[in-house]
């Protein structure tokens, strides 16, 4: 990665509003598998099988036992470098927002706090009866499928299926957002899942400049102003040295 263009130099300031999005490139060098691509899961496994409601309705021990799997894979998995920037991306701009795709909570993990994890997270549970939801850790589970220990119910993991609609509250919270920000920095994502594909759009249509780091061209990078080919662990602690960088000689 050679030095950022003049355009994106002279938009970084201490008070840059910075949005991130993340998508499962970000996490592929941690080790957790992507969806799509040479080895994605759903090359594998079809989501109608695994990751709808009406899958959960006909057979919830197959649904869970596929998310037993990914939680075994998960729990095993450390934050890598390309988590570790944008954690201090955060650090480094007061106006930072993070909107992950990715449920395996590895920007948590990292130290990112002011993050919408948008998809969900694995480590949740929910009683399908009360709707109460509560973290669980259990690896592997002792029960499969698991159940509320309070009324018996079954429990499912509180993700957002296909088929089913995002969280309106964490929508419009995006959606503010993606219109106020400045830079929109979009890692590891193939951007073919909406809404969140169409965010993009959204921001340049506010006026956004964008910022696109993936191992291979998608959908975003037409319209991306800087597209930034390579691994998120690798590109993305370059790019934050070029962040500094700017901030430093506007502080000269
Ligand atoms: P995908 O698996 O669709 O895309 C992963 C993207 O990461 C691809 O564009 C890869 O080229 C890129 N990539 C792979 N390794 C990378 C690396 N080391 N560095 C940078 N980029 C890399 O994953 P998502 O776009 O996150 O939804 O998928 C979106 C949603 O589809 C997921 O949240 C999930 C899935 O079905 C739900 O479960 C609702």
């Amino acid at each position: 990665m050679g030095e950022i263009p003049k355009a994106l130099r002279e938009k970084v300031h201490k008070g840059l509003k910075l949005l991130v999005i993340t998508g499962a490139g970000i996490s592929a060098e941690s080790g957790v598998p992507t969806f799509r691509g040479e080895d994605g899961l759903w090359k594998r496994y079809r989501a109608e099988d695994l990751a709808t409601p009406w899958a959960f309705e006909r057979d919830p021990k197959l649904v869970w036992e596929w998310y037993n799997w990914r939680r075994e894979i998960i729990a095993k998995a450390e934050p890598n470098a390309g988590h570790r920037a944008i954690a201090e991306m955060e650090a480094l701009f007061p106006n930072f927002f993070l909107i992950t795709q990715n449920v395996d909570g590895l920007h948590r993990r990292a130290g990112n706090h002011k993050l919408m994890e948008i998809h969900g997270n694995l480590w949740l549970v929910r009683c399908t009866r009360e709707g109460a939801v509560w973290e669980n850790h259990e690896v592997p589970l002792k029960e499969i499928p698991p159940r509320c220990g309070r009324c018996g119910a079954l429990l499912r993991p509180h993700v957002v299926w296909f088929g089913e609609s995002l969280d309106p509250e964490n929508l419009r919270l995006a959606y503010q957002l993606l219109k106020g920000c400045e830079v929109l920095l979009v890692v590891g994502t193939s951007g073919v899942v909406q809404p969140v594909a169409s965010f993009p759009w959204e921001a340049k249509r506010h006026g956004a400049y964008v910022v696109e780091v993936n191992i291979e061209p998608t959908p975003i990078t037409r319209i991306s102003d800087l597209f930034l080919k390579g691994k998120a662990s690798e590109i993305l602690p370059v790019f934050l040295n070029e962040l500094k960088d700017c901030l430093l000689s506007r502080s000269n």
